[in-house]
């Protein structure tokens, strides 16, 4: 080490020497973590090098991956998951906003269990998926709302409205956007994302997303845009950047689509109400389904009733959606328990201010650690970042220090919290006031570690 440190330390000023060494602490630290992980979690690498037999990566959900291998959890009760070798965390992932509800909400899972018991598969209409559709439309102020399996569907279904009611085909995002697995734009558009005609523009940045606007007035067909970048880093969007992005593509025939797929968990009527603007489609998704499979888009009667196929619309050709898993028994019933009971307007203003609370107390933590992280988002949605101030646009995260930031991941783990390893945290409604405190004492404790 000390070899190292007098060979880097020639020519460089004090704070480039610190962070090196902190940079070559951190990854001798790592590696033993690593193996420290490892030895703690038998079952869960048996699991992995089962699973990866049949599974590329031995899952299906890419986020989940992280070296050397994930956590396989067994159960999980209130705000805690165990795992298969029978350590318990403090769950602030939060299934990534869509278990906003905990593990073991009875007001949902009961319901669920009774709606089963006398149906599974319905292949018809039944009462609790218009009643899930009134929930929404009075809770969110749309006028109607059509339902899918996945935020990703929505999102699709959302940019094919806004396709066949303009008749033109391009659809402005923005840099840091994920609207799904084939609607990533971390990096530009992924290789992989559905074949829309994407244009791009920066995050937050007005002037050069009307520029973008302008510059394809006769051809766009949409914007799509997240309140918050969430996948990106809970980047919050300024609320004069995105009316101004709204205003300017409705001039131009535009149709305004918001993904509140996560953030519609924020205030009485989802984030874009919160920050005063409004669109024309919405999609929704995660914990509206009470932990099952969920999507949904809605918004103004103009563009959602040409999915109208009843005999009274008298349309010539209306969008048929199709869609088994629609309207299925299990998500229906669950939703309506989660928004019409647990949930309400009441409850989610009151628990984006506790989120704002908390995610302060988790920047005071970081305040008195000088350790180069912190702390971004809005209401209950945050992430830590290994930068020293936090991001304001997708591009700053690529400057975040990726040993310290896996640091974070696995010094929150050893302390029994479970967080996403990009950083991200999830305050949910059944974490207590002492889970909420010991996840502070951890974080704190991980953080003073780094200063030793
Ligand atoms: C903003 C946003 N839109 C869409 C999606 C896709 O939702 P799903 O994973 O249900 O397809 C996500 C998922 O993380 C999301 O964060």
């Amino acid at each position: 080490m000390l070899a190292w440190m007098a060979k880097t330390a020639r020519g460089h000023n004090h704070n480039q020497i610190s962070n090196w060494y902190l940079a070559g602490m951190l990854n001798t630290q790592l590696a033993k973590t690593h193996s420290d992980f490892a030895d703690r979690n038998p079952q869960s690498r048996l699991h992995y090098d089962e699973a990866r037999k049949f599974l590329p990566g031995g899952q299906t959900r890419s986020v989940l991956t992280h070296a050397p291998f994930p956590l396989a959890f067994a159960s999980g009760s209130g705000a805690t998951l165990t795992d298969v070798d029978g350590h318990t965390y403090i769950d602030f992932l939060g299934d990534y906003t869509a278990g906003l509800l905990g593990h073991s909400e009875r007001r949902v899972l009961d319901r669920v269990v009774l709606a089963l018991s006398h149906n599974t598969s319905v292949g018809g209409v039944h009462p609790a998926e218009a009643t899930l559709g009134r929930l929404m439309c009075e809770r969110f102020g749309i006028d109607r709302v059509r339902f899918t399996n996945s935020g990703t569907e929505a999102n699709l279904l959302a940019m094919t409205t806004a396709v066949v009611a303009t008749g033109r085909k391009k659809i402005l995002v923005f840099e840091g956007g994920y609207h799904g697995s084939v609607f990533y734009f971390a990096n530009g558009s992924a290789k992989w994302n559905a074949p829309f005609d994407f244009v791009i523009a920066p995050y937050n940045d007005t002037s050069a997303a009307l520029q973008v606007i302008n510059d394809n007035a006769t051809t766009l067909a949409a914007v799509v845009v997240e309140p918050m970048l969430g996948s990106g880093g809970c980047i919050p969007g300024e609320s004069a950047f995105l009316s101004a992005v709204f205003a300017a593509a409705r001039k131009v025939g535009a149709v305004c689509i918001a993904d509140e797929v996560m953030t519609s968990r924020h205030g009485r009527s989802g984030m874009m109400q919160l920050l005063g603007v409004e669109a024309d489609i919405t999609a929704y998704g995660k914990y509206i389904g009470g932990g099952f499979s969920f999507g949904a888009f809605g918004g103004k009667a103009e563009f959602l009733d040409q999915f109208d196929t009843s005999p009274e619309s008298g349309r010539a050709s209306p969008i048929a959606h199709g869609g088994t898993f629609n309207n299925n028994l299990s998500t229906m019933t669950a939703g309506c328990a989660v928004l019409g009971e647990v949930f309400t307007a009441d409850v989610a203003e009151a628990h984006t201010n506790r989120g704002d609370e908390f995610r302060q107390a988790v920047a005071s933590v970081i305040a008195k650690h000088d350790v180069g992280v912190s702390v971004s988002g809005f209401g209950s949605m945050m992430s830590l970042h290994a930068l020293a101030s936090p991001p304001q646009k997708p591009s700053d995260l690529v400057t975040r220090d990726p040993e310290l930031q896996e640091f974070l991941f696995f010094g929150l783990l050893q302390r029994g919290v479970y967080i996403a390893t990009r950083g991200m945290m999830n305050l949910g409604l059944a974490h207590t006031d002492d889970q909420m405190a010991a996840t502070l004492d951890a974080l704190s404790d991980v953080l003073g570690s780094l200063q030793q």
